[in-house]
């Protein structure tokens, strides 16, 4: 993997478990999915924060590189967004020791699954749709998902077109609670 992730380096979960005292692992990383809204960066960040590890976000390894999301999606359509996500999921699989916070269809590919599911701890980050509404609204901008006249629509569109993808997951609800405490629940489960 070869952007900067913006934690400290070190070594894996296994040190990160024995440190929360969790029983040591045999997974190389912690992925989180899920839809918008759900809090993967924020979660990812204190988590890797909480647990020593490094921490990616496929979202800023693609604009660091190819620029705002919402100009790939103009320049490129989705499908040019979706594709360098699959570019991402190959870098990633060499890594070992991150927690990965994913855009929130980058574990639904087919593709990106077989790459990551195995060998890797997978945590699916949910919410209400009420919640999700309130928490994608501020940065509504930078979801061209969501540009269209109506996003609660369209949230719930997608929430029900990928409800199936997401349930393939282990489910960490997010709802009323602050994102120390979805953290503290994740390493709960390690
Ligand atoms: C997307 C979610 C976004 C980003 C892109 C597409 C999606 O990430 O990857 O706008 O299809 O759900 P967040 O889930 O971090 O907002």
């Amino acid at each position: 993997m070869s952007d900067a992730p913006d934690g400290p380096t070190g070594p894996g979960p296994d040190r990160a478990a024995s440190r929360e005292g969790a029983p040591s692992s045999s997974y190389n990383n912690i992925i989180l999915t899920g839809f918008m809204g759900t809090g993967k960066s924020t979660v990812g960040r204190l988590l890797a924060q909480r647990l020593d590890l490094q921490h990616v976000d496929t979202d800023k390894m693609i604009e660091r590189r190819h620029g705002p999301i919402p100009r790939i999606f103009e320049e490129q359509g989705e499908d040019g967004f979706r594709e360098i996500e699959r570019a991402i999921a190959v870098e990633l699989t060499t890594d070992v020791g991150f927690v990965i916070s994913t855009g929130g269809r980058f574990m639904l590919d087919p593709t990106n699954v077989a790459a990551l599911h195995e060998g890797n701890r997978v945590f699916c980050l949910v919410a209400e749709l009420d919640v999700i509404m309130d928490r994608v609204m501020h940065r509504r901008s930078s979801r061209p998902l969501l540009a269209g006249k109506d996003p609660r629509a369209r949230v719930e569109e997608l929430l029900q077109q990928r409800a199936d993808g997401y349930a393939q997951f282990e489910s960490v609800p997010t709802d009323q609670r602050p994102p120390s405490s979805v953290v503290s629940d994740i390493i709960s489960r390690l």
